[in-house]
């Protein structure tokens, strides 16, 4: 499933963020492409680990540990410290599929991808092409969203960034391993949580039967979670 999370920055924040990231220095995303990735990748990344993709990777985390919709979409156990890149002049990312365990740089952790983020950080008008473009069952989908805003997606599936003909698309991108690593699982307990959220907008919150699809939600969390 595809999950868009609006407003993850504010447009103030893209601003400050755009001010670092215009003025950094970028180098060829060849240097970190997989084996597999790297016959298809075209584009610019921020070197990782030091500033400003640090302090701004930081700044996307803290932002994501406090957004509602964000926890419950995907339930997260850890989180790849987030890359930056830059697609411009034609560049592109051919149809792949992202690894499936990423081992975090300098430490001795492993994320394994149940999720990919793609947080957008230039506004759709400020460049041409460069839609996500995510095969799923009903479908290739695509995704251009306003910058400040974010989509999660099943890491599993074949996605490509088309040529940005125009302008730059700036974004940041990360891999999130979920404490329910079965997305079927995970959609099903967004489905609920989405739900209940819903209900409790009309029912208030002590209704008794609204409480008792809490506790279902929880107890479902408590069987699947693995942490
Ligand atoms: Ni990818």
């Amino acid at each position: 499933m595809l999950i868009p999370i609006k407003q993850v920055l504010s447009k103030d924040e893209v601003r400050q963020f755009r001010n670092h990231l215009d003025a950094a220095t970028w180098q060829d995303g060849l240097h970190t492409a997989g084996t597999l990735a790297s016959a298809v990748k075209r584009n610019l990344q921020l070197e990782d680990g030091v500033e400003p993709a640090l302090s701004l990777g930081n700044h996307i985390l803290r932002k994501l540990a406090a957004n509602p919709a964000f926890i419950s979409a995907a339930l997260p156990d850890r989180i790849y410290p987030p890359k930056f890149n830059r697609y411009q002049d034609g560049g592109s990312y051919g149809a792949h599929v992202d690894s499936a365990v990423m081992q975090v740089p300098g430490m001795p952790i492993s994320v394994r991808s149940d999720l990919s983020a793609t947080l957008f950080l230039a506004e759709p008008e400020e460049y041409d092409g460069g839609e996500l473009e995510i095969e799923s069952a009903f479908g290739i989908q695509a995704v251009k969203l306003e910058a400040g805003d974010m989509v999660l997606y099943p890491s599993s599936s074949l996605h490509r960034v088309t040529p940005v003909t125009r302008g730059a698309r700036i974004a940041s991108f990360f891999w999130i391993q979920s404490m329910v690593g079965d997305a079927a699982a995970r959609t099903l307990l967004f489905d609920l949580d989405q739900a209940i959220q819903g209900l409790t907008d009309t029912l208030g919150r002590d209704n008794r039967d609204l409480l008792k699809l809490t506790g279902i939600y929880h107890n479902l969390l408590r069987r699947w979670a693995m942490t």
